[in-house]
């Protein structure tokens, strides 16, 4: 038996994307047969309005067809719940205690979709209500803090009252499929290794941009901004898989110690690297596939002279053995050209080419792995064009993996859901890890706070400011959509 609590659970989170992620685990005969799921907010309202509104999310946001399954969606509605909960109040949790049946016997899973300030709170009424016995974990949103000082405040607060085996701090990027594969693709495949270092690789290119803006969040948007938003977690925590050394085995803490160890080697820059190092910017009015949007300053709940940042480019460097001098280039942005979330590795040039001048400046080889929209490995290789004399152009080898295999996809959040239900830490956050990645960009939110000048703007629509294109040109490199060959 299991008890699933979330907290936030009248809130955006729960509605979008935790929700349709638990729906499709129940659908696909993932949940446990008494499973029992508490919806947990502040709002009073009773089981069968919170009822109305999870079906209302599942029927928004859920993949499955919902009106082909009505029996289905009753089952799961019979199996929910709601419980009024203010974490101030004793009472609320006393009430808890009482709805769920015996804790100390079934495993619980309680989700903190909540601002992180609720984190330590909650968790404190939970213990002194003895709801988190040996087989209770918790599951916490990002993000965790607001810099490395409060991240490590809240940490140590939780850590009174749980075990670190008991904390799931969730990334939801590390629940994605192509994430996981990138493992698969660097430790269960021999060619790769050899080449992944500084003597084959020229840079590194991390880029996740999207096409939304702010959404309906635009208030938490203006108090975050993209570097903590994106750039703290996912982009870090894609780098940290990208660069770590093999792992001993697959165990959760051998692949953390070792995702950690590059953590620890970023370069952390000077107030002058962030100016030479760092690109901000923020949208202005433009289009999003042809249709007008309005610029982040006129965005609901922003206000009209915003500094908050909506776009981050940086070049970050790595201090080992294996990746020294080797850029990585890590960009993130809202109203971008397109939607899609890319790894590139771009190797160096061959040391000469014995097909002639022009020959030599063509892009060299490159291997890019693309998490969104589509899920592929493209290794670009030079060939000869059909044809009299030899003509080289780029080739490309491509791994499609919707053709590749039609095993069911599992979502990112259901994977990371069932994964903190079974107990599996591998996909989520430690604490070190967690600290290590806010005493990265500490120093960058520092710099930009004392130089207001430094935020550019863009046009909805396009690909950032110009400036982002110049962080790479100064070292001879170019956004992948920027390439053209000549
Ligand atoms: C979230 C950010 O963590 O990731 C959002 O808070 C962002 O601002 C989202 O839109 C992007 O996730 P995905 O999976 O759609 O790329």
């Amino acid at each position: 038996m299991t008890t699933f609590v979330l907290f936030g659970g009248t809130g955006d989170l729960a509605k979008r994307k935790i929700i349709p992620a638990l729906y499709s685990a129940f659908l696909n005969g993932r949940l446990d047969k008494n499973f029992a799921f508490y919806g947990a907010a502040r709002e009073q309202i009773g089981d069968d309005e919170f009822r109305k509104r999870v079906s209302a999310a599942i029927a928004q946001y859920s993949k499955a067809d919902v009106l082909n399954t009505p029996e289905k969606l009753d089952a799961f509605l019979a199996m929910t719940f709601y419980t009024k909960i203010d974490a101030r109040v004793d009472a609320d949790f006393a009430q808890l205690k009482s709805s769920i049946a015996s804790p100390d016997t079934q495993s619980t899973l309680f989700y903190l979709a909540t601002g992180p300030d609720l984190f330590v709170p909650i968790v404190k009424q939970l213990s002194e209500h003895q709801l988190v016995g040996k087989l209770a974990r918790v599951v916490v949103e990002k993000p965790l803090g607001r810099d490395a000082t409060s991240a490590r405040e809240i940490n140590q607060a939780l850590r009174v009252y749980l075990q670190e085996n008991q904390i799931y701090r969730i990334d939801h990027y590390l629940g994605k499929e192509m994430v996981q594969n990138l493992l698969a693709l660097r430790f269960a495949n021999l060619f790769l290794e050899p080449l992944w270092n500084r003597t084959w690789i020229k840079d590194v290119q991390i880029s996740i941009s999207e096409q939304v803006g702010v959404e309906s969040r635009g208030d938490f948007y203006d108090h975050t901004g993209a570097l903590r938003d994106m750039v703290q977690n996912h982009l870090l925590q894609l780098l940290s898989i990208v660069a770590m050394e093999p792992p001993v085995n697959s165990a959760p803490d051998s692949i953390r110690d070792e995702k950690v160890k590059v953590l620890h080697a970023l370069h952390k820059f000077t107030p002058d690297e962030v100016a030479k190092k760092t690109v901000r910017g923020q949208y202005r009015a433009g289009a999003v596939d042809g249709q007008a949007v309005i610029g982040y300053q006129n965005e609901p709940g922003v206000p009209a002279h915003s500094r908050t940042e909506t776009f981050v480019a940086i070049r970050a460097e790595i201090d080992n053995w294996r990746w020294a001098g080797v850029p990585f280039y890590l960009r993130t942005g809202k109203r971008m050209a397109s939607r899609s979330a890319e790894i590139t590795i771009n190797f160096k040039q061959i040391p000469y080419s014995i097909f002639g001048g022009n020959q030599r400046n063509l892009r060299s080889n490159r291997l890019v792995i693309s998490l969104q929209p589509e899920e592929s490995v493209e290794l670009f290789l030079k060939a000869k064009e059909p044809g009299e004399g030899i003509r080289l152009s780029d080739v490309m080898l491509n791994l499609d993996f919707a053709e590749a295999s039609t095993s069911r996809r599992v979502e990112a959040y259901e994977r990371l859901l069932l994964d903190a239900m079974h107990g599996d830490l591998t996909l989520f956050v430690r604490d070190d890890e967690l600290s290590a990645a806010w005493d990265y960009v500490d120093p960058i939110m520092t710099t930009w706070q004392n130089d207001a000048e430094g935020l550019k703007s863009y046009i909805a629509g396009s690909w950032g400011p110009a400036a982002s294109s110049y962080l790479l040109a100064q070292h001879g490199s170019s956004w992948g959509e920027e390439f053209v060959e000549g």
